[in-house]
């Protein structure tokens, strides 16, 4: 069967058929990054995966990226597993994000296997960055461009239960991680917003809270605007993988009383480069 490609909303996503991603060659894995690449979300549907199997899969972008407060499943501790169990009022990353922002080398890539989920709901939006960014005046432009944002894990934001209990202490303060607000995609060269809620970028690099947030808040609107997202709706068996290098994801909480069960490994990314906005320009 031969791959097809087929977009999901005009920014972002798309879902790719004809590829069973436990048996891919690499003319395959080659039209696949490709697509990611380019769509900054991807998703298959009807995958049976072992988490060995989606470990395999993951491996030919990069390593894991291990998640430094949350550990993974005892067999498999790059796959961390994401549990909602129906009494839980608080679920996994119910908040505009860009995984591990808050690490020196944030993920470049998470892959994202449905095991359960909830009739309705459960769904998962995404937001283009390249989008969000190309949006904005050129004043606006230059001076993003020349910011940095200060990112740091909250331990103590609610997350679903079973999460929350494998967050190590919550009195040790985590390292911060400064990165530049608008990044260059180190395959395309091209720019995007690269920042995250204000749980996680809590201000810009030398400036306070108070002088940051109003930016931080504006540039988020701006970003999540309907016409730059998509809405992943899972199935059981779907398996999804998002750049984090270009998009933005929030998973949505409208399931209450309903089990959904993920299990997500995150891509080793290298440290962020800052865009350079060409002097001809
Ligand atoms: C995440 O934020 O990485 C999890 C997304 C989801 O569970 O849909």
């Amino acid at each position: 069967m031969s791959i097809q490609i087929i977009p999901l909303a005009g920014a972002v996503g798309a879902e790719i058929k004809g590829i069973d991603v436990s048996n891919i060659d690499k003319q395959e894995f080659e039209a696949v990054n490709k697509a990611l690449i380019e769509f900054g979300v991807i998703y298959f549907r009807e995958q049976s995966l072992t988490p060995s199997q989606q470990l395999k899969f993951a491996s030919q972008w990069s390593e894991p990226h291990l998640h430094p407060y949350l550990s993974g499943l005892p067999d498999h501790p790059e796959i961390i597993e994401i549990i909602k169990e129906p009494d839980d009022p608080n679920n996994f990353g119910d908040h505009w994000h860009t995984d591990q922002i808050f690490t020196p080398a944030p993920a470049m890539a998470t892959m994202l296997y449905a095991k359960e989920v909830p009739e309705i709901g459960g769904d998962t939006l995404f937001a283009c960055m390249e989008h969000a960014y190309d949006a904005l005046s050129d004043g606006m432009k230059k001076m993003v461009g020349q910011l940095f944002t200060f990112n740091q894990y909250d331990k103590q934001l609610p997350r679903s239960g079973k999460m929350s209990a494998k967050i190590p202490s919550v009195d040790k303060p985590t390292t911060p991680a400064i990165h530049p607000l608008v990044r260059q995609h180190p395959e395309t060269d091209r720019p995007s917003l690269y920042l995250t809620d204000m749980e996680t970028t809590l201000h810009f690099d030398n400036m306070t809270q108070e002088e940051s947030r109003p930016l931080i808040k504006y540039l988020l609107r701006h970003a999540t605007r309907p016409e730059f997202t998509c809405r992943l709706e899972w199935q059981i068996g779907t398996l999804g993988i998002w750049d984090n290098r270009k998009v933005l994801h929030m998973a949505l909480n409208d399931y209450p009383g309903k089990r959904r069960v993920m299990h997500r490994i995150t891509m080793k990314g290298s440290p962020p480069i800052a865009f350079n906005i060409p002097t001809n320009s």
